[in-house]
C-alpha cells in the first residue's frame, strides 16, 4: 500500500458521519455499526479504476469524469463521498468517463449499499450468493463481514470479472469469484443463506429462490417496468418451506438491469403509424407519478406489468409541455400523449392494445385503494409467476 492508500482511513471517517446522519448507518444498532466499521476496513478506492466517472448524490458534489493521473484530489473525494462511480459503459465498448454512454456497470454509492447489506439481515454463520460482483467492492464488504469462503460472487462480464478478482486480492480478500450468468445463481455451491443482487430486476429468477435455504432472504433492487430503469425499490424475500419467496419493499434503489432482462432496443414507441384518439386524462398526471408515488408505480407494475412509461419535457405545438410515452415490453404496443392547454389531449396508439386505458385504469385503481404507498405492497414468487399484492399475500 501507498502512503495515500494507508491513509484512506482519514477519509472514511467524514463519509461515515455524512451516511449516520442521513439515517443509513445507525449505530444503535450492532449490524448497522458492523458495516460503518467495514467502510474503514475495505479500502472503497482499490475498487475504483483511474479514471471513471461519479454519480453524485451528496449535497455539494457534482457528476463529473474523474482521473486519478490527472487529478488525484479529486478521484480520491469522489471514492469516499455518497457517489456512485460508473466503472463501465456500453459493455466495454465506450470509456467510463464519457458521459455519451450508457452505464453497464458502476462501484454502488455506499449509501444505497450500506441499506442493501443492512437489509441482507448476515449473521457469522450464513453463506452469501451475490448476483453481480462489479469490481468487487461489496464482495469485499461480505468477506470482510463473514469471511472469504463463505461469499460466492457470479459476474457476467469477463473483463470485470477478472478486475474483481485482481481488486479483492489487492484488497486482501479471496472470496469465490465465478465469471457466468447470475440468473442462473450457481446450482453447484448452493444452498445460500442469503443472495445479495446487485443489478436490477423485474423478473425474479427462481432459481435464486431453489439455491436459497427455506428462512434465508434474497434482497434485490426491484426495477418494474413502468418506470421504464430509471428507478426502482429495495425489496427483500423470505424463502419459504414450500419453495416460493414472499417479502414486502423497502426504500428506493436504482441500478443497472440484469443483462437478460435489459429493455430490448427497438423502435422508438410513437414511431411509424398510429390510431389517433383522444383523452381527458391529463399525461402529466402520469409524469408526477413516476418519481413521486410508488405505490402507483407498484399499482401499474401489478396491473399492466408488461407496459413501461416514460414521459419528457419537450416544446409541443403550443410550448414547452410534457410527452408520455407507453411501450408494451413483451409486444409491439405502444402509445404517445402530450400535455397541452386544451380539455382533450391527443393519444396516438399503435400495436393490439389500448395501453393508454389499460395505464388510466390502473391508475385509478390506485386512488380508489386510497393512494396506497409502497410499504403496503409485497411479492410473491412462485416456479411459475411472480405476482404483486397489496396488503397481504392472500
Ligand atoms: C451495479 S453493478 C455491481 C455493483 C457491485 N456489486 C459493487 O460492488 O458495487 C452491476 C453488475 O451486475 C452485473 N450483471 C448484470 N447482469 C448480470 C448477470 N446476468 N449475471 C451476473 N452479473 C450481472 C453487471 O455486469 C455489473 O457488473
Amino acid at each position: 500500500m501507498s502512503w495515500q492508500d494507508v491513509r484512506f482511513r482519514d477519509r472514511v471517517g467524514p463519509l461515515v458521519e455524512y451516511l449516520a446522519a442521513q439515517g443509513v448507518i445507525d449505530r444503535s444498532d450492532w449490524a448497522s455499526a458492523a458495516w460503518a466499521t467495514g467502510l474503514h476496513e475495505v479500502p472503497r478506492h482499490v475498487f475504483v479504476p483511474s479514471r471513471a466517472y461519479a454519480a453524485a448524490y451528496q449535497p455539494g458534489e457534482s457528476s463529473r469524469p474523474i482521473d486519478r493521473k490527472a487529478n488525484a484530489t479529486d478521484w480520491w473525494r469522489a471514492c469516499y463521498t455518497d457517489c456512485s462511480i460508473i466503472t463501465q459503459r456500453d459493455d466495454g465498448a465506450t470509456a467510463p468517463d464519457d458521459p455519451t454512454g450508457t452505464p453497464t456497470c458502476s462501484l454502488s454509492a455506499p449509501g444505497i449499499a450500506l441499506a442493501f447489506l443492512d437489509l441482507l439481515d448476515v449473521r457469522d454463520h450464513h453463506r452469501v450468493l451475490e448476483i453481480g460482483t462489479g469490481t468487487g467492492w461489496t464482495a469485499a464488504m461480505l468477506a470482510w463481514r463473514l469471511s472469504s469462503r463463505q461469499v460466492v460472487s457470479v459476474e457476467v462480464d469477463p473483463e470485470l470479472a477478472d478486475l474483481a478478482s485482481e481488486n479483492v486480492r489487492r484488497a486482501g480478500f479471496a472470496p469465490t469469484l465465478i465469471t457466468g450468468d447470475g440468473a442462473e445463481g450457481m446450482h453447484e455451491l448452493a444452498p445460500y443463506d442469503r443472495v445479495h443482487v446487485t443489478c436490477g430486476v423485474r423478473e425474479v429468477p427462481y432459481a435464486w429462490i431453489e439455491q436459497t435455504r427455506p428462512g434465508g432472504r434474497i434482497v434485490l433492487p426491484y426495477m418494474p417496468a413502468p418506470t421504464a430503469e430509471q428507478g426502482g425499490l429495495q425489496l427483500a424475500l423470505t424463502v419459504l418451506d414450500d419453495g416460493t419467496a414472499i417479502g414486502r419493499f423497502h426504500g428506493r434503489a436504482g441500478y443497472m438491469m440484469l443483462r437478460s432482462q435489459r429493455r430490448q432496443q427497438g423502435a422508438r414507441p410513437g414511431g411509424g403509424d398510429g390510431r389517433a384518439g383522444s383523452t381527458r386524462f391529463d399525461p402529466r398526471t402520469l409524469d408526477d407519478l413516476l418519481g413521486r408515488y410508488d405505490g402507483a408505480v407498484l399499482m401499474l407494475a401489478a396491473l399492466v406489468p408488461t407496459i413501461a412509461i416514460a414521459s419528457s419535457q419537450e416544446r409541443l405545438a403550443d410550448g414547452w409541455g410534457c410527452r408520455v410515452h407507453l411501450r408494451d415490453l413483451a409486444g409491439d404496443a405502444w402509445a404517445v400523449c402530450e400535455s397541452g392547454a386544451g380539455a382533450e389531449f391527443e393519444v396516438v396508439e399503435g400495436g393490439d392494445r389500448d395501453l393508454w386505458d389499460e395505464v388510466q385504469a390502473a391508475y385509478f385503481a390506485w386512488v380508489r385503494a386510497g393512494h396506497p404507498g409502497r410499504d403496503r405492497f409485497g411479492l410473491t414468487v412462485t416456479p411459475h409467476e411472480q405476482t404483486i399484492w397489496l396488503d397481504a399475500p392472500s
